[in-house]
């Protein structure tokens, strides 16, 4: 696992939208894994910038995001679909029927969980997944477990996630539950790069890249993964 530290949010963003780039000239029809959460925020700005000048296209690309959080409507703007609207999807080319994200309403979470796998194996699988970190080493909604999760599934939050993420729900309840994919499903994809800073994830950075490969830490199974870099602030990266 590589591990790179950056010294302004705009050069990690830059070079975290390069990767992409180059993922997108190489292969216009590539599969992106994409990731909620502030984290991602700066890069999907710059993805926005290179699209509008007309360097990038979107037209033929895929993706697939991370995770949803379950009973919460689509439109909520709190729903990671809401999200991913407002901060890459309404401002780029993307056809609407290749973006998927969960349906975290779904009467049935085992068959859409089973449903969505199904659509990235017969996309072809995921050329680049972006990630963030949970605080508690977390990886989509993938929280410190006794054993590494497989595939995609519904899990009941940590008490910490729904404390760090409650700071969004300001007039309404946090979800419990989740749809995420699971690690081993992540860990499918070609390239991995997670983006964490400011010093809250210092400790989380510090597990996933010397303490044990443990689902204790999930994000530490990472370093199994033969392509995948850590893309780094000077405080997230203090405890290294
Ligand atoms: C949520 C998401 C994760 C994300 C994490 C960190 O829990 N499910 O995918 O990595 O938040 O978010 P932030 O980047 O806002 O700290």
């Amino acid at each position: 696992m590589e591990i790179k530290i950056f010294e302004t949010e705009e050069a990690l963003a830059n070079y975290a939208a390069d990767l992409f780039e180059e993922t997108i000239l190489r292969k216009p029809d590539c599969v992106l894994g994409l990731a909620t959460g502030a984290s991602p925020e700066p890069t999907y700005a710059e993805l926005v910038r290179r699209y509008t000048q007309g360097r990038i296209s979107f037209a033929q690309v895929t993706t697939f995001n991370l995770d949803e959080y379950c009973g919460l409507p689509r439109d909520d703007k709190n729903s990671y679909y809401s999200f991913m609207q407002a901060h890459l999807f309404s401002h780029i080319d993307i056809p609407a029927d290749h973006i998927h994200i969960e349906n975290g309403n779904a009467e049935d979470y085992e068959e859409e969980a089973k449903a969505y796998d199904a659509q990235i194996l017969a996309s072809g699988g995921i050329d680049l997944q972006l990630l963030g970190i949970g605080t508690n080493g977390h990886i989509g909604f993938n929280e410190p477990a006794d054993a590494f999760t497989e595939h995609t599934f519904r899990i009941k939050l940590s008490d910490s996630t729904i404390a760090a993420n409650s700071r969004y729900f300001t007039d309404s309840k946090i979800p419990e539950y989740a749809l995420t994919m699971g690690v081993a499903g992540i860990m499918m994809a070609k390239k991995i790069v997670l983006i964490a800073t400011g010093s809250k994830k210092a400790q989380a950075i510090k597990d996933t890249a010397s303490g044990p490969i443990s689902p204790r830490c999930p994000a530490s199974v990472l370093r199994l993964h033969r392509d995948a870099v850590l893309l780094l602030d000077r405080e997230a990266a203090s405890l290294l």
